[in-house]
């Protein structure tokens, strides 16, 4: 299941970790055989796993004699809000609703009809999202995806920002709280059919006015590292690259072969 509530098809995400004084005793073999067993049973096909980019030389021994292959990486990077520069804001909102593109608080437009627009818009942002052709995954029933939306506590409801071209949701952009007091973005996207019209850059540009507003300090964020278009919007909006986060992947044998 992923963090959004959608159950994956034939994949699971395990993790294994020992405390530095811990290493080099074969702890780590031993805890991944167990995750490996355990997968293999319940019929993963795929199995998942990460690490950090400054951590590869340590644990790709282990990965690499256990199967596992790179799938893809992810530039985390952080934003300090306060620092951005955020005078064009109202010129370029209201430059899109001269188009017909409307922005505003979720929260403002709550209702039956907006949330089945955001399950719409929702789901199809996530089939967007650049990914491996071979990782699927099922939708999550309406009913849980608004529940982590409008129940899930982290979820800072009042820093949700939609675009809505007449009725019909086109964008959306939002923040997660962390317990530290920062905050990291939940999700931001356009639909394809409106694309490089500047949606995203001021949807995110509303989100950053209002964590600066709530005395938000930092921003965190992590983008798949062939992501064009969100890198080059984080990096206009302030966003500074941290660590790299590599997915690594393992094709389990067939229960057959087992
Ligand atoms: C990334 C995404 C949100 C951009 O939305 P958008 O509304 O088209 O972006 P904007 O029009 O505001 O773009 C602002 C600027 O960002 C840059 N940009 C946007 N898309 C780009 C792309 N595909 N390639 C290169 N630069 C891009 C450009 O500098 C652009 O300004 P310009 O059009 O004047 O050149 C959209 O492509 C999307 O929803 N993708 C799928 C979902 C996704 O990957 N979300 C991020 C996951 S973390």
């Amino acid at each position: 299941m992923s963090e959004d509530g959608s159950p994956f098809t034939d994949r699971a995400q395990g993790f294994v970790a020992v405390a530095p004084a811990y290493r080099r005793q074969g702890l780590g073999t031993r805890l991944a055989a167990d995750v490996d067993r355990f997968a293999a049973t319940a019929g993963v096909r795929w199995l998942e796993t990460e690490t950090l980019e400054r951590e590869l030389a340590a644990s790709l021994p282990l990965l690499r004699k256990r199967g596992f292959k790179e799938l893809e990486r992810y530039q985390t990077s952080r934003q300090r809000p306060a620092t951005v520069n955020l005078s064009r804001l109202d010129e370029l909102r209201s430059r899109l609703r001269h188009d017909g593109i409307e922005t505003v608080a979720l929260p403002e437009i709550d209702g039956e009809q907006s949330r089945q627009e955001l399950y719409r818009c929702q789901t199809a942002i996530w089939r967007d999202m650049p990914h491996e052709a071979h990782v699927d995954w099922q939708d999550p029933p309406f009913d849980t995806l608004i529940r982590s939306i409008f129940e899930r506590p982290a979820v800072l409801l009042e820093s949700f920002f939609v675009a809505r071209d007449g009725d019909h949701m086109v964008g959306l952009s939002y923040l997660l709280r962390r317990p530290d007091g920062d905050a990291e973005v939940g999700d931001t996207g356009v639909l394809s059919s409106h694309r490089r019209r500047g949606i995203a850059r001021v949807l995110k540009m509303l989100v950053t006015r209002w964590a600066t507003r709530h005395g938000i300090s930092v921003v965190h964020t992590d983008n798949r590292a062939d992501n064009a278009g969100m890198l080059a919007i984080n990096r206009e909006l302030g966003f500074q690259p941290d660590e790299v986060v590599v997915i690594m992947e393992k094709t389990m044998a067939t229960p057959a072969a087992i």
